[in-house]
């Protein structure tokens, strides 16, 4: 087997799950899964997004992981090493355009809770809903500042991939991730307990059923529960491979779904509560700006809110960073693994093009909208970026992974790799037939539904 000596492993099996974690829970789970209930009809979409994760995400997480330790690469050069000759290196390299595209939007919602943090602290979003809805739309369509944010964010990420990331993630979300989990809490309590928080939650509990028929509520919440994952695009190919081959996989996968599943449920149980209380609010019309709007109005409630909100927003700002770097380092670690260039070089020549594809993001709320002026189309850059990624990129890197493992490298060599040294795997034949069978049939009927209702 082909592999660079010095790439190096995890700490601990403790240490991965903590980076996979640090790189599955971000503005995905907080910023985006609210989003995505709010404009998908509400339970329904968090019914649909839970099968997504159990039968499709979990298994081809299990999936990614194993090609990951396998190989010890790099997703084209994992793909190119298992069936060397043929065109699956593509499948690596969607995923290596795929991260590019992703982390330009990303950057720029990043950029935002950075601006947060300082909002809040100093109090400046506080007062009546409105007025909390106009400084948000204000602040975002202001250019230099969502641009100048952004680039921070990238130089922070970037920063940090160039000291090489193992050590760094591991240390951070150690700290991180147990004290998010406690402020959520707290703060869920609070928009549980507050007046209206009833109907909020049925409306985040209560499946409307009709919604379950709407090719495009399947096809938001196939691509959430990747992007929330980070799975599709290699990403957990590359963590994977700094896996030692004593360290179990299932086990470290069962703990990476959960942690980013329950994080996910619990900002709902924020987020719906909290607006519901408010007055007029309409989960479905809040679009991007969904919790930049409610949570400040939820943080007034609190005593010490300011002091509340600022530590929120820097624990989300953090989880973001985390996410920042995993995605960074997917494009980054494939031109040093596969074209030789010094990391250095990787990391700057990435870091420019994404910043650059990231301005008409940052833009897209202002004046400068570089799509509203194209007829047929409604939406901002930002928006359609989020789409084409999440919805379709993701879910066909999903689709290439399970395509690969069950019919390619076929499921017998990945369970000899998942069951090394006596590892613990639940299930390895229902394990089978849904990445063989459920895994592409799922996602294809998903992806072809969703083309047939847009035309
Ligand atoms: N999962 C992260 C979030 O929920 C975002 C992310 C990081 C990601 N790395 C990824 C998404 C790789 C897709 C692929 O915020």
């Amino acid at each position: 087997m082909a592999s660079t000596p010095d790439r190096g492993t995890w700490g601990s099996r403790s240490g991965f799950i903590l980076a996979a974690s640090g790189s599955a829970v971000g503005l995905g789970n907080i910023w985006g899964f609210p989003t995505q209930v709010g404009q998908g009809g509400g339970g329904a979409f968090v019914l649909v997004y839970l099968v997504c994760i159990f039968l499709i995400c979990f298994p081809i997480l299990v999936a990614e992981l194993a090609i990951g330790r396998r190989t010890h690469q790099s997703p084209v050069l994992s793909f190119a090493t298992l069936r060397p000759g043929t065109a699956w290196w593509l499948a690596g390299a969607l995923g290596v355009l795929t991260g590019v595209g992703i982390l330009s939007f990303y950057s720029v919602i990043a950029g935002w809770t950075v601006a947060y943090i300082w909002f809040t602290a100093s109090a400046t979003v506080t007062g009546e809903p409105e007025a909390i809805e106009k400084f948000f739309s204000e602040f975002t369509a202001n250019g230099p500042s969502t641009v100048g944010l952004t680039f921070v964010v990238l130089l922070t990420t970037a920063g940090v991939i160039l000291g090489g990331v193992r050590s760094g993630i591991e240390r951070v979300t150690k700290v991180l991730m147990p004290a998010f989990i406690v402020l959520l809490v707290v703060l869920a309590v609070r928009a549980l307990t507050l007046p209206g928080a009833a109907v909020g939650l049925a409306y985040y509990l209560r499946p409307d059923l009709t919604r379950l028929f709407d090719a495009n509520v399947f096809n938001a919440a196939l691509g959430q529960a990747f992007f929330s994952l980070s799975l599709g695009m290699g990403a957990m190919i590359t963590y994977g491979s700094y896996l030692d081959r004593r360290d179990g996989i299932a086990n470290s996968a069962v703990w990476i779904v959960l942690l980013d599943t329950s994080i996910a449920l619990l900002a709902g149980f924020i987020i719906f509560p909290a607006g519901f209380s408010i007055d007029g609010f309409n989960p479905n019309s809040s679009g991007p700006g969904l919790i930049f709007t409610v949570l400040p109005q939820l943080f007034s409630t609190l005593p010490g809110g300011q002091l509340f909100g600022m530590t929120f927003f820097v624990l989300l700002a953090m989880a973001a960073l985390t996410s920042t770097i995993s995605l960074l380092e997917v494009p980054v670690s494939h031109f040093v693994d596969a074209r030789h260039w010094p990391r250095p070089k990787a990391v700057g020549v990435v870091t420019l093009v994404v910043f650059t594809l990231a301005v008409p993001s940052a833009l897209g709320n202002g004046e400068i909208n570089f799509l509203t002026s194209i007829p047929g189309i409604d939406t901002d850059f930002l928006t359609l970026m989020a789409t084409v990624w999440n919805n379709f990129a993701l879910p066909m890197g999903g689709l290439l992974t399970a395509l690969f493992v069950g019919w390619v490298w076929r499921v017998d060599h990945a369970l000899e790799e998942l069951l090394a040294h006596e590892a613990w795997f639940p299930n390895t034949a229902l394990w089978g037939f849904l990445i063989r069978w459920i895994c592409p049939l799922a996602i294809l009927s998903i992806i072809i539904g969703t083309v047939y209702s847009m035309v």
